[in-house]
Order: structure tokens, then C-alpha cells, then sequence
């Protein structure tokens, strides 16, 4: 009987996922792809195949996750196998550059960014960038290792620290700092290509910004994090205050058509897509994840707790009419 595969390396952010597909009654396998081994001459087992890597899995000690998923989605894909968030959803996922120049191709504005390798390389490109800039990994992860500069001299002297030589694919970013109208991001969540919310995440306490509820923990770093699962309880809103997460009920926006395209264009099935709205109300788009996290506290607060309109909900209920229409396939031969 065909299942559902799901393939990630994070246990802890699988919990959520593990419960919606349980609540639904639907048959599922983890492959967990930290490590591990395939025989290229094996056929892969039936099934939908949905891909959760992960950006930042080299900071949970998983460097090369991103590399092994990459072989076993082209070997389930050269199989005909259903691949939710296939190959190219992965090349974007690990690459800001790619995400950037695919969300251009659609008409969807980016900040300018220069990409450099090697530290020379990046002293050049921030002489060249106007302030303030944010310096990034282009294979980011959770807001790590993002920084904001007022000025041209501070960026050089951390580059003389070496902070920048651990960028994991060894790409760095210099990208034009967007003031917010607000200290807010909106991150709009999307479940088989369709808009399911937006959600609003304050990032007055830092750029980690992770929604996880893993990773809102009270020690998490503080820099430019922004992962919906966490909780939310640290940095961000002081109680009383509007919560670090929220959902906007019924929002839209006039990117959201082009957001669509481009998702569809890229064979992204499940993304949460960050923007920035300028002083003057222009929507930037920064940030794309294709592995997503949901926050609990914001959708029990939107009343979507266990309904397909929560984003696990909504997750599972794709995942299992996918699952069903391999069934009926099968049916028919
Ligand atoms: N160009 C920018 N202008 C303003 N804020 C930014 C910019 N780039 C990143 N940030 C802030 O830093 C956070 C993390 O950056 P992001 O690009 O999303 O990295 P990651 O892939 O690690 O999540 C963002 O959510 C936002 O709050
Ligand atoms: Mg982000």
C-alpha cells in the first residue's frame, strides 16, 4: 500500500506534522536523511514523497542533509515518484541567490544584494553597498548570522574577526537593510501552491524569528531569527503587548498573485514566503522557506487549532488527497 513519506532532519519540528497526519488517519514513514545510504539500482517504494529539508540543518550538526536529500529526490524523481517540494524546491531552499533571481523573474521585488566568496571578495562588496546594509549567508537558516550594519568601517572590521567564514556553502550576502514602516514581518504561508495565511511576527527582539515552538526558547540567540514554530515567548512583545506571532485574519496582499506564480513555475508546493513592507508601503520579498514551521500559540489564538486551515491542518489534508489519488490510480491499473 502506497504512504506517505515525509523527509526531513529535524525530529523535534516533526511533532506537529506527526500529530495532524495521526489525527487524520493517514499512513506515514520519516525519513530522516542526516546520514544514511541508497542503492541507486533499488526501486523507491510507492508512495507521495514530501521533501522538509531543512536551510539551516548544518546548524543541528546535519552539513551534508541538504546534499543527501538532493540525491534521493533525484532518484525518486527519475522513479516518476510524487514529489511534494522536489528538486528545485531544494535548490531554492539552500540558495537566497536562487530564490532571489526566481522571485525577480515574476516581477516580485528583492533588495539589491551583492553575493561574495572569500573575504576579499566581500571587503569589495561592502565598500560598494550604501548603508545600512545586512550581511547574511546565502544559505541561511532561522535568522542566524544575520547582521545589520550603520556602517561601512563596523562591516569591515567584523570581516577581520573571520564571523563571515563559516557560511555554509561559503556565500556571503550584502543586502540593502529595508526599514520596516513597522517592526513586523509578514510571512505568508502557502499549502499544495494555495495561500492558507499571513502571519505578522514582531522582530523588535531580533532577526531569529524561527516559528517553532522548539525554537522560541528563552535562551535562543538573539540576532535576526524569524521561525514561526517557536512558541514565541522570547524576545519580541513584553507580555500584555501584541503577541511576537499573529495571524491576520483574511489578509491579502497584491503580491500574493505573483507569489502564486512564481511557486508554481519553481514546483513549490509548501512555502512560507517573508516580505518586508517599506516606509513608503512597498512589499519586499527577502526570505522564502520551503521547509515551514507553524506557530501554535498564533493559530490557537486565530481559532484554527485542529482544522485544515491551521498549516499542519491544511498540510496533512493536502498530503492525504495526494495519497489518495495515488490509491485511485492504483485502483484503476
Ligand atoms: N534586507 C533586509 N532588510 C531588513 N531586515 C532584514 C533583511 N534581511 C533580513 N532581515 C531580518 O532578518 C531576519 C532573518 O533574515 P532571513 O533573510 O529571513 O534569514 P533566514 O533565512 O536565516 O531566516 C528577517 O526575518 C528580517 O527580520
Ligand atoms: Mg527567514
Amino acid at each position: 500500500m502506497p504512504k506517505i513519506f515525509v523527509l526531513h532532519e529535524n525530529a523535534e519540528w516533526m511533532a506537529p506534522l506527526r500529530a495532524a497526519l495521526d489525527t487524520r488517519k493517514l499512513a506515514f514513514e520519516e525519513w530522516h536523511l542526516a546520514e544514511g545510504a541508497i542503492d541507486l539500482s533499488d526501486a523507491p517504494p510507492e508512495g507521495v514523497f514530501y521533501n522538509r529539508m531543512s536551510a539551516s540543518s548544518h546548524t543541528r550538526g546535519h552539513r551534508f542533509a541538504p546534499e543527501f536529500t538532493g540525491s534521493v529526490l533525484a532518484w525518486l524523481q527519475a522513479h516518476g515518484r510524487r514529489v511534494v517540494n522536489g528538486g528545485r524546491a531544494l535548490e531554492l531552499e539552500v540558495s537566497k541567490v536562487k530564490q532571489y533571481l526566481a522571485l525577480n523573474a515574476v516581477g516580485i521585488p528583492t533588495p539589491p544584494t551583492q553575493a561574495a566568496v572569500g573575504a576579499d571578495a566581500l571587503r569589495d562588496a561592502v565598500r560598494k553597498a550604501e548603508t545600512p546594509f545586512i550581511l547574511k549567508p546565502n544559505r541561511g537558516g532561522k535568522g542566524l548570522g544575520v547582521q545589520l550594519f550603520q556602517t561601512t568601517g563596523s562591516a569591515l572590521a567584523e570581516i577581520d574577526k573571520g564571523v563571515f567564514e563559516d557560511a555554509p556553502d561559503g556565500t556571503m550576502l550584502v543586502q540593502r537593510y529595508i526599514a520596516p514602516a513597522e517592526p513586523v514581518i509578514i510571512r505568508n504561508e502557502f499549502v499544495g501552491g494555495e495561500h492558507v495565511y499571513s502571519v505578522r511576527v514582531d522582530t523588535s527582539g531580533g532577526f531569529l524569528l524561527c516559528p517553532a515552538d522548539v525554537c522560541n526558547l528563552p535562551d535562543s540567540p538573539q540576532g535576526f531569527q524569524v521561525c514561526p514554530a517557536d512558541g514565541g515567548a522570547a524576545g519580541g512583545a513584553d507580555a500584555g503587548a501584541r503577541p511576537k506571532f499573529e495571524i491576520l485574519p483574511g489578509f491579502t496582499h497584491p503580491l500574493h498573485a505573483r507569489m502564486t506564480r512564481f511557486l508554481e513555475r519553481n514546483s513549490i508546493e509548501v512555502a512560507g514566503i517573508e516580505m518586508i513592507v517599506d516606509t513608503a508601503g512597498k512589499a519586499w520579498v527577502y526570505d522564502i522557506n520551503t521547509n515551514t514551521n507553524y506557530n501554535p500559540d498564533a493559530e490557537a489564538a486565530a481559532g484554527l487549532t485542529g482544522t485544515d486551515r491551521s498549516g499542519m491542518g491544511a498540510l496533512a489534508a493536502f498530503l492525504g488527497r495526494e495519497l489518495e489519488q495515488l490509491h485511485k490510480l492504483a485502483a484503476a491499473d
